[in-house]
């Protein structure tokens, strides 16, 4: 690859980033038809309303399953950082005028990005974890149904923050010009690195400018 562009991710991760994708829309909406009446249709898409419901935790597990492969693979590269703090203060400048002259240069992955990433794994965790409880064909029957009334309600605002931060990652991925490159063709160029990740890319070219 010429140095005009430079890897951000290898075939595995990006194959791996679109597994998740997919598997996360299928378990959303196949949530969304059993969330509530009016949604009810959307069990068409899965078979019916007995294999929406058999289908949606399986769907479940098998977003978090790939998630915790991304989750071990990035998570060193999302630790919080001194400069990400200077990164969120001068945020509002940036979003709300455009102006980026306060930025601070940030490592692979911005305080906004780390903050999705974090969001994305501590909703998962929990929808996981909750929807276990009220999983009737399993677990459900030895829960205390005061319990698994709590669950549902964790369960459904985690799936609702999941799904604003998807939103976020969404618009981000394709308001930063020259990002969407990153998960379709693995690199980004060498001036997206340089203007937007500065110090991963004085790493990646070892070059200190
Ligand atoms: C159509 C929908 C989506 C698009 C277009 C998209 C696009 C992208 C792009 C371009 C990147 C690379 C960003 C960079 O390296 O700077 C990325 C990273 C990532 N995406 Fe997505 N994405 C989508 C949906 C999702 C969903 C639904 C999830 C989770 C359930 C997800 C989880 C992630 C994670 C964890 C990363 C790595 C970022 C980090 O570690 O901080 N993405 N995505």
């Amino acid at each position: 690859m010429s140095t005009r562009y430079i890897q951000r991710y290898t075939d595995n991760q990006r194959i791996n980033h679109w597994l998740v994708v997919l598997l996360f829309g299928l378990a959303g909406f196949s949530g969304l038809a059993l969330f509530h009446p009016s949604l009810f249709f959307l069990t068409q898409l899965f078979g019916g309303p007995q294999w929406t419901r058999i289908l949606h935790p399986y769907l479940g597990i098998g977003v978090v399953l790939l998630f915790l492969l991304m989750f071990v693979a990035l998570r060193g590269a999302n630790l919080w950082r001194r400069e990400d703090t200077e990164w969120i203060k001068a945020a509002p400048e940036l979003v709300l005028h455009g102006d980026e002259s306060g930025m601070p240069a940030v490592g692979k992955y911005n305080a906004g990005q780390k903050l999705v990433f974090w969001s994305m794994s501590i909703c998962l965790t929990v929808l996981l974890l909750t929807g276990v409880l009220f999983w009737q064909a399993w677990f459900a029957n030895s829960v205390p149904i005061g319990l698994q009334r709590v669950a549902v309600v964790l369960h459904a605002l985690a799936a609702f923050v999941m799904s604003l931060t998807a939103v976020v990652h969404i618009y981000a991925a394709i308001w930063v010009k020259g990002t969407l490159r990153a998960m379709t063709q693995g690199s980004v160029s060498s001036g997206w690195a340089k203007h937007h990740h500065l110090l991963w890319w004085r790493e990646k070219v070892g070059r200190p400018e």
